[in-house]
């Protein structure tokens, strides 16, 4: 089964993807960034998405994304997260593994699982040679004996995909390869697919429609997220399609009437469009829905 991983800053983005996914009958997992939690502050987080879950019949998850440290997972893990991330992907690989194992250590005694990376995602910005990308991308051997030395319940890799609104500058293309090998020497390990939006064509045109400046933004096509799950993907992140649909529907709320200052005039287009994007993904691309 594969998972649509969201990024949650707010209550709009929270009701929004949790509404998509009992429209689509799907379980769900929301998650929060450091940043996000400094944003929106913990408990506000935690009770939104228990009223979500009184709201609805179907499994959410509260999932820290990106975990800088141990103090933050463990913040996250005594506050009720379903599950953590530690990303250690910025240390070496025996760093990566220490900082790795004592987070699984902590979380499993608590019944939390762990998210881990492995690679590092790279953006077009970074303007790196091919053999520099090469060396970003996760080793399959390496990530083996991670996933022993750790003992990490799913797996974040690097495979071309990156973060934010420009992710390739020419075609779109990912390392399939890379991730065949990694399935190989994992079959049993959940692989988590980081920088996955699509880069709706359709939000971005309609940001720069209505007074946005996003030229040749570029994502990660839904063929090739078809494609990654049919390789043993199993949880993909979205963030960056989530922020075009709500910053579209509030520009173009703005553009079509300057004169609404109503928060909730704005909101609400936003909070819609915002849903309709995940219950798209839901459908039509992460095939996670139950419906009969
Ligand atoms: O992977 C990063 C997510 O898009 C969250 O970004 O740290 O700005 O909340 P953020
Ligand atoms: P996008 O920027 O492609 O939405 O990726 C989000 C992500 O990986 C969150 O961890
Ligand atoms: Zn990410």
């Amino acid at each position: 089964m594969l998972f649509g991983a969201f990024n949650v800053n707010n209550m709009e983005i929270i009701q929004a993807i949790v509404d998509a996914a009992a429209k689509e009958n799907s379980p769900v997992i929301l998650q929060a960034s450091s940043s996000a939690i400094k944003y929106a502050r913990i408990g506000y987080l935690r009770k939104m998405v228990e009223a979500a879950l009184e709201e609805h019949d179907i499994p959410v998850a509260l999932h820290l994304d990106h975990g800088p440290d141990f103090e933050t997972c463990k913040m996250c893990i005594d506050n009720g997260f379903s599950s953590v991330m530690i990303d250690g992907s910025k240390y070496d690989f025996e760093e990566n593994v220490a900082l790795t194992k004592q987070v699984v250590d902590y979380a499993h005694s608590k019944g939390v699982v762990v998210e881990a990376e492995l690679g590092k995602l790279a953006g077009v910005e970074d303007d790196v040679n091919v053999d520099a990308q090469d060396a970003m991308y996760t080793d399959p051997d390496q990530a083996k004996e991670f996933v022993e030395k750790t003992g990490c319940d799913s797996l974040a890799i690097a495979i071309g995909t990156s973060h934010g609104a420009y992710k390739f500058k020419g075609e779109a293309k990912l390392r399939f390869d890379i991730l065949q090998k990694i399935k190989e020497k994992l079959p049993n390990t959940p692989i988590v697919l980081h920088g996955a939006s699509t880069v709706i064509p359709e939000l971005v045109e309609m940001c720069n429609k209505y007074g946005g400046n996003i030229p040749g933004a570029k994502g990660v096509p839904d063929e090739m997220l078809h494609e990654a799950s049919l390789s043993g993907v199993s949880k993909i992140n979205v963030d960056t399609d989530l922020r075009l649909a709500m910053t579209a529907a509030i520009r173009k709320t703005f553009a079509e009437d300057p004169s609404a200052f109503d928060p909730r005039k704005y909101m609400t287009p936003a909070r819609d469009l915002i849903q309709e994007t995940v219950q798209h993904k839901i459908k039509n691309v992460f095939g996670s829905t139950n419906k009969a």
